[in-house]
């Protein structure tokens, strides 16, 4: 049996988080340039939106640029917010047309106003669509994120539009980007590191993990079926025990 025809599709996570780990380990290996991986996880990108969508998978988180990643020698960085640009531009008419929906969580003040215009053009002209939410984490770290809620969150107490004993798990949440999004049931991250690398901390408590040492330029439907039936063979308790599900 395929590994496809393998997965109950009665149990799909309703959202999957990627962190797209190894394109510059992926292009070192073929003698390239590190761009030329980052190219390659475009493509990438493409196929696991499109095996996701099929296999009824509704939310598609991917870690595409941390905060951390500014601290990489500029001219990759500059060659990323460039691919970004395009990629945007150039995927947008197609995403739109299978009734993606696009999101982008991160510190977006600090991107070119080029990237912006893109970022909030394809969010605008993808609002109403709903086959599936593909959401990038863009300039984004987690302990960015936390922090900010938290400034939010003190503010209103001050202004008197919350009382501090209103504060709770769902309130919390409900400062964070992902405000719009369930948290992730299954959290995937390719290239053989064993980290978080500060994605989705809060989001992440009662995620499954899965690791692959594939990287992420390699990563195909096929690795993507293996981490959903490794998902599908775990025992979720939430702090419960096995004779009480
Ligand atoms: C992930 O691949 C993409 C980004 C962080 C932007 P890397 O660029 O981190 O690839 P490795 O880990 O160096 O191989
Ligand atoms: C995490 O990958 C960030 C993204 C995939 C965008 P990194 O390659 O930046 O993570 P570390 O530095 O190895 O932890
Ligand atoms: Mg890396």
């Amino acid at each position: 049996m395929s590994l496809f025809d393998q997965i109950n599709l009665n149990n799909v996570p309703k959202h999957i988080a990627i962190i797209m780990d190894g394109n510059g380990r992926w292009a070192k290996k073929q003698g390239e340039f590190r761009l030329f991986g980052h190219n390659a996880g475009v493509e990438t990108i493409r196929e696991t939106l499109k095996a996701a969508e099929e296999i009824g998978v509704k939310y598609l988180t991917l870690y595409t640029f941390s905060i951390e990643n500014w601290n990489r020698p500029k001219d990759e960085v500059d060659g990323i917010m460039e691919l970004l640009v395009q990629s945007i531009s150039n995927e947008l008419e197609d995403l739109h047309a299978k009734k993606v929906r696009m999101w982008f969580i991160g510190n977006q003040s600090q991107l070119s106003k080029e990237l912006q215009d893109e970022m909030n053009f394809a969010m605008d002209k993808t609002k109403n669509n709903n086959n599936i939410h593909l959401i990038f984490a863009l300039n984004y770290s987690s302990r960015w994120e936390i922090t900010n809620a938290i400034k939010e969150i003190s503010k209103d107490v001050k202004n008197n539009k919350i009382s501090i004993d209103k504060i709770d798990d769902e309130l919390i949440s409900n400062y964070l980007c992902t405000k719009h999004f369930p948290d992730p049931e299954l959290l995937i991250r390719t290239s053989g590191e064993y980290r978080i690398s500060n994605f989705l901390l809060w989001q992440i408590a009662y995620t499954e993990l899965h690791f692959t040492d594939v990287l992420w330029p390699e990563f195909t439907n096929e690795d993507l079926y293996k981490a959903i039936l490794d998902y599908q063979n775990r025992e979720r308790r939430f702090g419960k025990i096995t004779e009480q599900l």
